[in-house]
This record gives C-alpha cells, structure tokens and sequence, in this order.
C-alpha cells in the first residue's frame, strides 16, 4: 500500500483527516507551510512524515515532494482565507489563494503523478461559497467554484485514478470557527435543515468515502446539514 498525502493536514479538518487514517493504520504523509512544525505534529500524531512548502510558490512544489514513495491517496485542502471584495480589491491577497488553491493543488497532482496508485484517488476541498457567496467572498467563491472544475478535468486526466472534490458548510468546531461569538454561529446554525451545524467527524467520514468508494469518482459532495436559503 502506498501513503496518504494530507496537504494541508497540520491543523483543523486536515489533522482529523490524518489521526482518523492514523488511526487505521494506514502511511499518512501531512503537509504544512513550514517543515520542521509539519515533522513535529506529523511525530506526535504517529504519522509517517511531514514536509513543507509553501503552495503559493508553486515551483517550491515538486522539489519538496520528490522524497516520497509510492501514493495511494492524495488530499488537497490546505487553505489561506482571504477576505476580499470587488470594490476593495487587494491584489496580493487574491493572487496568493488563486495560486495556492488551484495553481498549487495542481502543481501537488502533477508532481506526483508518476507516483499514485491506478486504484488510488486525488480529493480536493472547495467550500459553501461556491454556492453562497457573501460580501467579501470574491476571491473564496471564485476558487471554490474553481474546484469544481478543476476536479472535473482531474478526473478525465487522470483516469482510472478518482477525482472527487468535497465541499463543507461551516464546520463548527474546527479552529477557525470555534472561537467566532455565539450570535455568528447560530446565524449559520438556523439556516441549517438539520439545526447543527456541520461537525469534524462529519467530514472525516465523508473523505474516507470519497478516498475508499471505488465507484466514487467525479462526486462533487455538499456537506452542510441541507441549507435554507
Ligand atoms: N473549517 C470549515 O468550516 C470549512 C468550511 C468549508 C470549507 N473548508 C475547507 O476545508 C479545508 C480545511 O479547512 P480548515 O478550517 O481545517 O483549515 P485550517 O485549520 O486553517 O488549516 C489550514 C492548513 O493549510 C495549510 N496552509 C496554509 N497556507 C498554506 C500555504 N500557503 N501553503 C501550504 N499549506 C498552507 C496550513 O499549514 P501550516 O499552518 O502548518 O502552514 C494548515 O495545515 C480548507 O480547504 C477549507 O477551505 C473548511
């Protein structure tokens, strides 16, 4: 069996994705910015490796992944959230996710391609925003909706190798969203047809899917509880 690249697995639902693959016994690889803190929270998880770069500096890419072996399973969803809106439009923000997200996730797939398992699968993270854009959104709403189409070229690319491309509501108890006021939480919790808000284990659950599912390929996956719009 090959490893689990998890890009973007040194904290928040990327970190979940890698103690429950972990947890199974399986060779996890986790990725961050820097090396040395994805080595030292790739140790105390008991994961294989950590490496580091940096997806806004795509070229830094391939270089840092020309150690690994043979990959099973790759997953894209690392993020750096920008808040950016048409009128007041900040160029360097927006230039960094855009490279990140779909130059960088690109450049991880293609960099590794000599190396994935013809019964292995890439899973790339979008987001609600594709959908359900807010002011300040521009530059989140674009890249997700990019996603989708970046994982449907991935997937005839590719072939027989999966694609599938997941894309969460707000996931209440991961760090970005825990410690937001309890009046912005609900705001999203009651549009929710569930009444809760999108939980970690939800969304590890639904990655061990898409990665195991032989038949899951081309799955665009909304995971959000069913919004009332
Ligand atoms: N949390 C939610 O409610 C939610 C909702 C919808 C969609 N999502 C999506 O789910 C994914 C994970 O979200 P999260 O909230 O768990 O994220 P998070 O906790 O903010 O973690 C972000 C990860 O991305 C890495 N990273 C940041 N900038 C990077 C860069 N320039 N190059 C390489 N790696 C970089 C970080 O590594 P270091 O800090 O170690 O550098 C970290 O591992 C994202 O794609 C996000 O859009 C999340």
């Amino acid at each position: 069996m090959g490893a689990i690249i998890i890009v973007g697995g040194t904290s928040g639902l990327g970190l979940a994705v890698a103690e429950h693959f972990v947890g199974q016994g399986r060779e996890v690889v986790v990725t961050g910015r820097d090396p040395d803190r994805a080595k030292s929270i790739a140790a105390e998880l008991g994961a294989a490796g950590g490496l580091g770069f940096d997806l806004s500096k795509p070229e830094q890419i391939a270089p840092a992944l020309a150690e690994l072996g043979a990959v099973d399973h790759v997953v894209l969803m690392a993020i750096e959230r920008d808040a950016n809106s048409v009128g007041a439009y900040d160029l360097t923000q927006a230039l960094q996710l855009v490279t990140m997200k779909l130059v960088g996730y690109t450049e991880v797939v293609h960099a590794l391609q000599d190396r994935l398992s013809e019964q292995g699968s890439v899973l790339v993270f979008g987001g609600l925003a594709k959908d359900r854009p807010y002011p300040g959104s521009t530059t989140v709403s674009t890249v997700n909706a990019g996603v989708l189409g970046l994982t449907r070229t991935l997937a005839v690319e590719l072939a027989p190798i999966r694609v599938n491309s997941l894309h969460p509501g707000i996931v209440g108890d991961t760090p970005f969203w825990s410690d937001k006021p309890a009046e912005v939480l609900e705001g999203h919790r009651k549009v929710t047809l569930t009444g809760r808000l999108t939980a970690t284990k939800d969304i590890v659950g639904a990655v061990a899917f898409l990665l195991e599912n032989a038949s899951a390929n081309d799955v665009h996956l909304n995971l959000n509880g069913g919004i009332r719009w």
